[in-house]
């Protein structure tokens, strides 16, 4: 059901933590299934994530998804760091059954979140970057619905 890298991140999860002093915290819930996932991110004069580290309460598929987000938007500008979509996510670790499609979704939102938060603290607007949701059940598409 889940592909061998959905499964290696899941066992072995890659930058849990935290981030002291971060640059910008994003913690976002699906109060539907009740998981939470928080990313903090470390960020250069330069726009660049040095560092980023999760905290996920919630199924192996939102721990998977935490872990291959995080490797793929460190080292990145924040540009790249916007493209790095639950669909991004998802190719990366070779796909997710579509019942845990949701799952992915929090991890876009918990990035969006700590870039919200480190553009209010620096008073500067990124582009494509709108106020996030606190609850990504609400934004949800119908067809996800059902389970
Ligand atoms: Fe809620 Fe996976 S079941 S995030």
């Amino acid at each position: 059901m889940y592909s061998e890298k959905v499964m290696d991140h899941f066992n072995n999860p890659r930058n849990v933590g935290e981030i002291e002093n971060a640059s910008g915290v994003g913690t976002v819930g699906n109060a539907k299934c009740g998981d939470i996932m928080r990313i903090y991110l470390d960020i250069d004069d330069k726009g660049i994530i040095r560092d980023c580290k999760f905290k996920t309460f919630g199924c192996g598929a939102a721990v998977a998804t935490s872990s291959m987000a995080t490797e793929l938007v460190k080292g990145k500008s924040i540009e790249e760091a916007m493209q790095v979509t639950n669909k991004a996510v998802m190719e990366a670790l070779d796909g997710l059954p579509p019942v845990k499609v949701h799952c992915s979704l929090l991890a876009e939102e918990a990035i969006h979140a700590a870039l919200w938060d480190y553009a209010e603290k620096n008073h500067i607007t990124i582009a494509g970057l709108s106020k996030p949701k606190s609850d990504i059940h609400e934004g949800e598409e119908a067809e996800e619905e059902e389970y």
